[in-house]
């Protein structure tokens, strides 16, 4: 577990809703108020939100750019601090990131050990650079405050799920998301994006934002289709929640056969997803 999982600070825990008859009478804290990131193969995203989940700013965007090392010039945690210069100071931070992540630390960054991004070639270079590289306790230096990171759909999934029965969350963007949830407790996070989906190819070269340019729409969703009847015989799950940018171009008819098994959900849940992270039991965190 990294050093900035351990640090969870008072402000983290400050109590809101414990009455104390003497208190006086001032409005309820808000606080603590969380800086949630949502980074992303095409954009990085953050917003600061209360402890209600409103957002206390505009969601600010930068693109993403590749090469794009952990550190250093071109490095994401100087993009980040660009960002988030932007946004109001808060009391703690929340990072979906999209690979493999284990107690704040970077096990896999499929987008970023590329040269030109998703889809071309891995940079050795960059894969021993983003190699176990410790984003929360990067990202905690850099900010002051203490952070926590996850995968990326996981965040997302913990703003939308209902919290009963098996729910599985999918994001469809630039890569291939999922997130699984028993009860509402995360479960520890599977990298389904990268095991072999049909012709060879894995969920994330048959169904991410570059296969579905290439083929268009329609064929994209028979796939989606395809996918959906695959995760369902392997999860049975209760709830299928579908997420991610491309989400709006999945037809009704490819969900028809799941009736009131899925909803499709708002892609701003990758930010909101960012208090969740502080609550609640998650073994997969
Ligand atoms: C990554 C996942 C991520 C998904 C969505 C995939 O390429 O392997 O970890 O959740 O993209 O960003």
């Amino acid at each position: 577990m990294s050093n900035a999982r351990r640090d969870v600070t008072a402000a983290a825990m400050v109590p809101t809703d414990v009455a104390d008859a003497d208190a006086p009478d001032v409005a309820p804290t808000d606080r603590p108020h969380t800086l949630a990131i949502d980074i992303g193969g095409t954009g990085l995203k953050a917003s600061v939100l209360n402890l209600a989940g409103v957002m206390l700013a505009d969601r600010v965007r930068i693109p993403t750019t590749y090469p794009m090392p952990p550190t250093g010039d071109k490095g994401m945690i100087g993009r980040l601090e660009k960002l988030i210069a932007r946004l109001p100071s808060a009391d703690r931070v929340s990072v979906g990131f999209p690979g493999m992540v284990r107690g704040g630390v970077v096990l896999s960054a499929p987008h970023f050990v590329t040269k030109s991004g998703p889809g071309s070639e891995v940079d050795p270079a960059l894969s021993e650079a983003w190699h176990r590289f410790d984003l929360a306790s990067a990202l905690q230096e850099a900010t002051g405050k203490p952070t926590r990171v996850a995968n990326d759909a996981d965040v997302q999934g913990l703003a939308v799920v209902s919290g009963v029965g098996l729910e599985l969350v999918i994001t469809l963007g630039t890569g291939f998301g999922t997130a699984l949830f028993m009860d509402g407790a995360l479960m520890p996070h599977l990298e389904i994006a990268h095991q072999p989906f049909r012709k060879g190819e894995t969920y994330n070269d048959q169904l991410g934002e570059r296969a579905r340019k290439e083929i268009g729409d329609d064929r994209w969703n028979r796939r989606v289709g395809r996918a959906i009847v695959n995760l369902d015989g392997l999860f049975f799950f209760d709830h299928l929640f579908i997420g991610g940018g491309n989400a709006r171009r999945v037809h009704r008819d490819r969900l028809a056969t799941l009736g009131d098994r899925a909803t499709v959900v708002d892609n701003r849940a990758g930010i909101l997803g960012g208090i969740k992270l502080w609550q609640g039991n998650h073994l997969g965190l």
